[in-house]
């Protein structure tokens, strides 16, 4: 509490976008929490059939595109020919760092290499980030803890954190042996040593999390997480 206040440092993440009112992972849904002031984005990079970084969640088009297949087996150029829901085409990753570009919202990028390794995900992602006009650092996630030793290979710079469902014992000198800026963890796991937490929708949760002031949540609603913020800081 400061003046009667009540300040938390959370910062809110939207979960593959905006996923509460637009298709997961669109640019349309991108746009919208962009110019909506969100603090920070987070979303799925994989690779196609000639090594461009698509944000998209699954290892397949299937569930959230009008096609079949995986990402890996679809040139760029093939798999641009798919819509999502919206009519949209799967953003590729440059699309995304444009919409971003000298915005303040910072990124969660979570590299998907957990079903499948992508030959040189690491560099090719890491090397486009570099050029990227972006104001905020990228936060870099994996399940695959082999991908964060990778980058840090490459790039020791950058903020590395591992994606967990699992309980991590002793987490903190875990974290400080690996290298890494923290954890991701499941909501249920919350109790461990925490950067930021997915993925968070209800408000009973979501209060808890502001008040206990861990540095992220993750939720499909950044609108809804935001008005309770405001409330809790008024
Ligand atoms: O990065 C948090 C969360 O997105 C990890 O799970 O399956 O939604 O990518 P998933
Ligand atoms: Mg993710």
């Amino acid at each position: 509490m400061r003046n009667g206040k009540m300040t938390t440092q959370t910062l809110i993440f939207g979960h593959r976008g905006y996923p509460a009112k637009f298709a997961e992972n669109s640019l349309e849904g991108f746009r919208y929490a962009v110019d909506h002031n969100i603090d920070g984005l987070e979303f799925d990079v994989h690779l196609t059939k000639d090594s461009v970084p698509v944000v998209i969640h699954d290892e397949t088009v299937d569930r959230t595109t009008d096609g079949k297949g995986e990402i890996r087996t679809f040139t760029f150029a093939e798999l641009r020919q798919l819509h999502l829901t919206n009519g949209e085409a799967i953003p590729s990753l440059e699309e995304l760092l444009t919409t971003v570009a000298t915005s303040n919202t910072q990124l969660n990028l979570e590299l998907k290499t957990d079903q499948i390794e992508y030959e040189n995900i690491e560099k090719i992602v890491l090397e486009m980030i570099s050029q990227a006009p972006l104001v905020k650092p990228v936060i870099f996630s994996s399940f695959n803890l082999e991908t964060l030793k990778k980058c840090q290979k490459i790039d020791a710079a950058q903020q590395y954190c591992w994606l967990t469902m699992h309980k991590v014992p002793d987490a903190a000198t875990f974290v400080k042996k690996a290298g890494l800026a923290g954890l991701h963890l499941h909501h249920r796991q919350a109790d461990e040593v925490v950067q930021r937490i997915w993925t968070i929708n209800d408000t009973f949760k979501i209060r808890h999390l502001f008040k206990q002031g861990v540095a992220g949540i993750i939720t499909d609603n950044f609108e809804k997480a935001g008005k309770i913020r405001d409330k809790l800081m008024t």
